[in-house]
């Protein structure tokens, strides 16, 4: 099991992992995008093949949670955790002091993720998702990170 950065030959089993896991999904430019970009993609490999990602975005000394996704089929056995964890990491070593979320109002589990990890909510931003019937509120999360927030991965 290992951590390391998204690349180009990674986005059709990211794809995959995203259209299995979420109601509404990135298309595949997007993550190609974020590949291309400065934002920070990174994967989860187990046993040779990727169940989970994240996309982080810094901006100077903040960064946004842009991304996380586990496989459905490997979700609730701490790999959601271990990415973020990793991904705080390396944005709070990258001198980033500040991290940012958005997460859909009924996403229950992401929250209890985020909570656990030291997120709070700063704020909601009406009708930001798209829904089946009607758009969806966001909750905006924070937290600080300390300026050497020590990994675990
Ligand atoms: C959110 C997500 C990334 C979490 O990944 P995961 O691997 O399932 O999470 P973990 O096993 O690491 O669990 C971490 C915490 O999430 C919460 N959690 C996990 N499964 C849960 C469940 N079924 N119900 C409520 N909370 C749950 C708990 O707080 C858990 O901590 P604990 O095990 O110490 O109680 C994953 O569920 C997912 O990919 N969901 C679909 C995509 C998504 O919603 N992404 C977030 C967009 S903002």
């Amino acid at each position: 099991m290992f951590l390391r950065p998204m690349n180009d030959s990674d986005l059709d089993a990211v794809l995959a992992i995203e259209t299995a896991a979420t109601e509404f999904p990135w298309s595949l430019s997007q993550f190609a995008d974020c590949v291309q970009s400065e934002d920070s993609a990174t994967v989860l490999e187990v046993d040779n093949s990727i169940c989970g990602f994240s996309i982080f975005q810094r901006v100077i000394d903040e960064c946004s949670l842009l991304n996380i996704v586990v496989h459905p089929k490997k979700q609730a056995q701490g790999f959601g955790r271990l990415i973020l964890e990793h991904g705080l990491g390396e944005q709070s070593r990258a001198g980033v002091l500040k991290c940012f979320l958005e997460v859909r109002i009924s996403n229950i589990r992401a929250q209890s993720l985020y909570r656990s990890m030291g997120f709070h909510k700063v704020g909601v931003r009406k009708n930001y998702y798209p829904g089946l019937n009607e758009r969806e509120d966001a909750l905006v999360m924070s937290r600080q990170l300390p300026q050497a927030l020590l990994e675990t991965v």
